[in-house]
């Protein structure tokens, strides 16, 4: 049996013929860019989550980017993040010029630790950027109360969590902006590059909406000097339809982690432990353990393929030798990246791929004898 990591086809054909049809429509009347689709979406998924105010941007670096950017940050000023994310997250804050300040994650579901996030506040603290991981939401309240009365802001890095809640709120409602991907492997992909930014701030969502599009206030008048970030009509259009389905989808991920942990139970394989004040939407679902690369092989050669989330940490890695940030000791995120392994989590994984994928993790655990890091 084969089992993809992913498999974009299958999250196409249950929209394939609304989307031709949607497609054609926006073909034959040519409004390519934040046209009808684009508003449309954007107050869809701001309600989604339960944010006021939505802008749609071309990607999630992007959205992290202006984020930050309308936030006011730039040269001169320290942003904290975990290293364990996606090297996106560190790209957007040395965009601005600002400094990373890299800090580690909590050992049991990995998400930033607080303490340390802490622990890095100087008076050039900017802001925090927590990453909910793998669409487990970060310990959102006591960052906050970290950032609360120093002036420093909270965007959450929700790339991976459309539709999480912590503590019964949406995730990219928390902070003072949240900021989306929808790369085509998300929970809510598109079939192109597309991200998002919400916030409850009226005046952070004028200004990341002038900035994705030139500064430009009017047709012709650039009160600022911006970017081009537009989210474009097609890629809108693929959000909608698929938007209808994200909670369907969310609560089938969470059926097959659910299976994935009985079959798990009791044996040596190390999984997040979820907190109990968090509904995660599990964008991945990572495995820990030491014998990572032999358990890679034996799952390859038994056609189930896996994934790295991730390998190396931001704070190792070369693109950041030449440019100014501060990390101190990063333990739990340098071992995760030495033993994390995702296996195929998403909507359409049917109930005997999810048995094959669990029945072969725990066939290597007894063929090998190896075990996870701790039971
Ligand atoms: C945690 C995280 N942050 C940021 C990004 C960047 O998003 P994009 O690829 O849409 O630029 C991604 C996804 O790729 C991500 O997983």
């Amino acid at each position: 049996m084969k089992v993809p990591l992913v498999d974009l086809r299958a999250s196409y054909l249950p929209i394939r013929e609304a989307l031709l049809a949607e497609f054609d429509e926006i073909l034959m009347g040519m409004e390519l860019f934040l046209g009808p689709n684009v508003r449309a979406f954007e107050e869809e998924f701001a309600a989604h989550c339960e944010a006021a105010h939505g802008v749609g941007v071309s990607s999630g670096t992007d959205a992290l980017y202006a984020a930050l950017h309308a936030c006011g940050i730039g040269p001169g000023d320290e942003v904290i993040a975990p290293s364990l994310t996606y090297f996106a997250t560190i790209e957007a804050i040395i965009r601005t010029g600002a400094t990373p300040i890299l800090v580690d994650v909590e050992s049991e579901n990995l998400t930033v630790d607080v303490d340390e996030v802490r622990a890095a506040v100087t008076p050039a603290t900017r802001a925090i950027v927590p990453v909910h991981l793998y669409g487990h939401p970060a310990d959102m309240d006591p960052i906050l109360e970290i950032a609360r009365d120093r002036g420093i802001r909270v965007i959450e890095d929700a790339a991976q969590a459309h539709g999480a809640r912590y503590k019964g709120k949406r995730c990219g409602s928390l902070g003072d902006v949240g900021c989306f991907s929808f790369y085509f492997t998300k929970n809510l992909g598109a079939f192109g590059e597309a991200g998002f930014v919400t916030t409850s701030d009226p005046e952070l969502a004028a200004r990341v909406r002038r900035l994705r599009d030139h500064g430009r206030d009017s047709k012709h008048v650039h009160s600022v000097a911006g970017h081009n970030l537009r989210l474009d009509e097609l890629q809108a259009a693929v959000l909608r339809l698929k938007l209808r389905r994200l909670e369907h989808g969310n609560e089938r991920r969470r059926t097959v982690a659910a299976l994935y942990r009985r079959f798990f139970a009791g044996q040596a394989v190390r999984l997040l432990k979820p907190r109990p004040d968090c509904e995660p939407v599990h964008h991945l679902f990572p495995l820990r353990l030491r014998q990572r690369d032999a358990l890679t092989s034996y799952l390859a050669e038994r056609g189930v393929d896996t994934g790295i989330h991730y390998k190396i940490p931001a704070h190792l890695q070369p693109a950041l030798r030449t440019h100014p940030h501060r990390t101190g000791n990063l333990k739990v995120t340098e071992e995760a990246c030495a033993q994390l392994l995702s296996i195929p989590i998403y909507p359409e994984l049917h109930d005997d791929q999810i048995a094959h994928v669990a029945e072969q993790v725990l066939g290597f655990f007894a063929d090998t004898g190896a075990g996870g890091e701790r039971p």
